[in-house]
This record gives C-alpha cells, sequence and structure tokens, in this order.
C-alpha cells in the first residue's frame, strides 16, 4: 500500500519523533496534539520534551516543508495514535486519550484508509474499543480500511535511533491490515517487520514490560535478602549473571516511567485470575521507595526528623528528563513525610516543580548545608562524582546510594562514609 499524507496524533515522546521519522522519509504529516501548549511551543520552533537529537530531526522536518502541526485532526492516507494511557489511582488504565483521539479520527475516516495505535493498551483495545468507534463512520474494519495495533519498544535517550533500527511488530486485524502497516513503517524502518494479529501484538508489548517488572522484583528482594545475610547483592547478581542462562536485572530504589510500572497493570486489571505472579512483582517495586527510607534511616542513625538531604535525581531512570511514576519522587515525598528537609535536583529538569517537594535549580544549592546525600538516579554526571570533588561542596559526610554508581570509589580516605543498597558487607 502506498502512502502520500499521514495524521499523528499525540506528539509526545512517541508521537513527535515518529512524525518527524515520516517528514523525512518524504511523507506529509500532520502532526496533532490537544495540548495548545505544546502546539505552540512546536510552532515557534522549540521543543516541549528532551530526547537527543530530536531537535535537529525535527528542524530537518520542518525544513522539509513535511511536517505541521495542529490541534486537530486532517484527512489523511493513515492515522497513528500515539496518545498517552496512563491509569487511575486504583490503577485501572485510563483509556480517554485513546478513546478522544478515536472518535477525533472518525470524521475524516475514508475507504482504504489505515488506522495504526501505538499507545500501549491492555489485550484487546484494538478489537474491542478502537474498531467499534471506527465502525461509527458506518465503514467496516478489515474491509472498508485496515486497522493495526504496532507496539513502540524504543528506549528514551536512543528514541530516534531505535526508531529506526528496532525491529517492528505489526498486528493486523486482517493480513492485509497487518501488511498495510508493515508498508507504512518500512518508509523509515531499517529492523525487521514483522506481522501479526493486532492481539497478538497488544500482548507482545505488555509481556516485554512485565518481565522486565518481575524480573526488577527479583532483584530488588536480592538486594534486600543481602542486608539481611550481610552480602553485596550487586556482586552476588553479576556472578549469577556469569550463568549462560541467568539474566538478573539491577536493584534500585523502584519502578518507575510511563511503561514499566504501568503496563504490567493492564495485565491485572484484565485477567486479576491468572496474574498472582504480576500483582506480587508490582508490590514488591512499589514498595522499593520505603526500603530506600529504612536506609537512609538507618544511616542516620534512626532518626530522620530535621535532618538536611539533598536528594539528587528525580527522574525514573538516567539520563532522562521524565518523571512520571518515578520511585525517586515517591522516595523524596516520604522522607519530607518523615521529617526531612528535603532539597531534591535533577539536572535533566532543573525548573521542575512537584508540589510538597523543594526542587532547587543547581547541584550547589542541594548540596549546601546537606547532612547526607542520596542518589536516586544513575545520571551519568552524578556517577562521575570523586570523593574529593564533593568533600569540597558539601559539608555532608553521609552518603546513601541506591543505584550502585559510586561503589568504585574511595569514599572513606575522603572522610565519607557510605552506604548501598543491597550491599552490606559485615
Ligand atoms: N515514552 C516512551 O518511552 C514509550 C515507550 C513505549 C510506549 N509508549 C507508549 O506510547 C504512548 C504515548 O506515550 P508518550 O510517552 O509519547 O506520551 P506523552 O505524554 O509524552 O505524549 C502524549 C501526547 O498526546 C497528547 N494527547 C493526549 N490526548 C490526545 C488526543 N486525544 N489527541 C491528540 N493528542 C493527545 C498529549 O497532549 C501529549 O502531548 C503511551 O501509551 C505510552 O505508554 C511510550
Amino acid at each position: 500500500m502506498k502512502f502520500n499524507k499521514i495524521c499523528i496524533l499525540g506528539l509526545g515522546y512517541i508521537g513527535l519523533p515518529t512524525a518527524s521519522m515520516f517528514a523525512t522519509h518524504g511523507l506529509k504529516v500532520v502532526g496533532v496534539d490537544v495540548n495548545p501548549h505544546v502546539i505552540e511551543t512546536l510552532r515557534s520552533g522549540k521543543l516541549h520534551i528532551h530526547e537527543p537529537g530530536l531537535g535537529e530531526a525535527m528542524q530537518k522536518a520542518v525544513e522539509s516543508g513535511n511536517l505541521t502541526v495542529s490541534t486537530v485532526p486532517e484527512p489523511a492516507d493513515a492515522f497513528i495514535i500515539a496518545v498517552p494511557t496512563p491509569f487511575y489511582d486504583d490503577k485501572r488504565a485510563d483509556m480517554r486519550a485513546v478513546t478522544s483521539a478515536t472518535e477525533a479520527i472518525l470524521p475524516h475516516l475514508r475507504k482504504g484508509n489505515l488506522v495504526v495505535l501505538e499507545s500501549t493498551s491492555p489485550p484487546l483495545t484494538t478489537v474491542n474499543l478502537v474498531i467499534p468507534i471506527l465502525e461509527k463512520s458506518g465503514l467496516k474494519a478489515g474491509a472498508d480500511f485496515h486497522v493495526a495495533y504496532s507496539p513502540e519498544r524504543v528506549l528514551p535517550g536512543q528514541i530516534l535511533r531505535e526508531l529506526i533500527e528496532n525491529a517492528r511488530v505489526i498486528g493486523g486485524i486482517t493480513p492485509e491490515s497487518a501488511q498495510a502497516g508493515h508498508d507504512l513503517y518500512a518508509t523509515f524502518v531499517k529492523g525487521d517487520i514483522i506481522k501479526t494479529t493486532a492481539t497478538t501484538a497488544e500482548m507482545v508489548k505488555l509481556m516485554e514490560n512485565t518481565y522486565r517488572d518481575v524480573n526488577i522484583a527479583i532483584a530488588n528482594e536480592f538486594a534486600r535478602l543481602a542486608d539481611r545475610f550481610g552480602i553485596d547483592a550487586w556482586e552476588a547478581i553479576q556472578l549469577a549473571n556469569l550463568h549462560p542462562r541467568v539474566k538478573i536485572l539491577s536493584p534500585g530504589p523502584g519502578v518507575g516511567g510511563h511503561c514499566i510500572s504501568v503496563d504490567p497493570w493492564f495485565l491485572v486489571e484484565s485477567a486479576p485470575d491468572l496474574t498472582p505472579l504480576i500483582l506480587t512483582a508490582r508490590k514488591v517495586n512499589d514498595s522499593q521507595p520505603h526500603f530506600v527510607l529504612a536506609l537512609v534511616k538507618a544511616a542516620l542513625g534512626g532518626t530522620i526528623a530535621g535532618k538536611k538531604i539533598a536528594a539528587l535525581g528525580l527522574a525514573y531512570k538516567p539520563d532522562v528528563d521524565d518523571l512520571r511514576e518515578s520511585p525517586a519522587v515517591e522516595v523524596a515525598h516520604l522522607l519530607q513525610a518523615n521529617g526531612a528537609l528535603v532539597k531534591c535536583y535533577e539536572p535533566f529538569k532543573p525548573d521542575a516543580a512537584l508540589p510538597g517537594l523543594t526542587l532547587v535549580p543547581s547541584l550547589e544549592s542541594a548540596l549546601a548545608e546537606a547532612d547526607l546525600l542520596l542518589l536516586l538516579v544513575n545520571h551519568t554526571q552524578f556517577r562521575a562524582f570523586t570523593p574529593s570533588q564533593l568533600a569540597s561542596q558539601t559539608p555532608a559526610r553521609l552518603l546513601v546510594d541506591t543505584v550502585h554508581a559510586w561503589a568504585d570509589q574511595d569514599w572513606a580516605s575522603a572522610g565519607f562514609q557510605i552506604h548501598t543498597l543491597g550491599v552490606n558487607k559485615k
């Protein structure tokens, strides 16, 4: 199938790089976002998100004359939905954005169109939610227009490269729909494009992230056991991973972001009777910030109230600016609730504001007057700190490292005492 013009709904971490990719590969692209601030920012030539290389990619896309942005969709050959799928407080999937984006396509749907859902969604969303809305047009899915689900598996920080190089799964509601999806993404994807059914493709995405969540939950429990038995869990994991068929992931302050901490809930919600392990893993990872709280408390000799803590990093993972569902934010809240005076510093979002937390715009202001430095994110620049550098910038001589970034440094000779999550060598 041949495509000239496409419409991408949702211009966030996924939709915007995807839009720029299609535009620089010769398709006319209308990028749609319901947030007027996003559209204004993009129209003024700026970006509302941080992703390496995205600025250059956008510039190329705009200069090619192929990319325009708007708050409303237009008729096109294909529509891609890349809107958020968060969860409600009770962990049920919040599908309102997918529903409204699909409804926005409805007036423009024509015979021969392709609609692709990219948003991570509970199993059967394409068939049970998207298609019934689109068929209000009077057209029949699979006969008059194509529908596919294609999960996005890019790594934030590497999105532009991975969009091109990663293998892509396209699940069609019919083989013809899968083929149409294949033809669309072949515009720029160099990795394999594998066709399957829409529901299989939905499950692939959920299974990948659930596997990682369960694996991290095991690593977090190993870190807790290390504390009990007086070993270094990081060393033990490294040694266990020498086994050719073992790949244990790393422990840490918890699991965050918009994918791994969210997606397993979609399976738990869809089939609670069949998912006790997945639910338990979620609970283990969600409780890990409390383990960090206990670690900090122990490091401080049992008293947190009144202590000045510099919380270094708030992002959910290294070298990104994404604070969504971040366990680092949860740890900062817990410390604050226990009476600590917490100054948070996130180098990738120094001007962020989070209700209930004190965020400072510079490292210097976080370190000044601190009693304890708490490393929550393994950002490259934090990992590079040396004992002598930190010793001259802060009166604190207590360090708590939740990500094993400072393990190889000789902190003791610079007068520091370090407590590393998962390390309890007696
Ligand atoms: N960010 C990632 O690394 C990643 C990776 C894989 C999958 N995903 C999935 O991709 C989807 C999008 O994630 P994201 O990180 O790009 O989200 P995002 O929050 O960065 O961006 C989504 C954008 O969609 C816009 N939007 C909301 N409702 C809309 C509507 N009805 N019409 C048009 N625009 C609308 C929002 O204003 C926002 O700008 C989610 O389902 C997510 O789980 C994300």
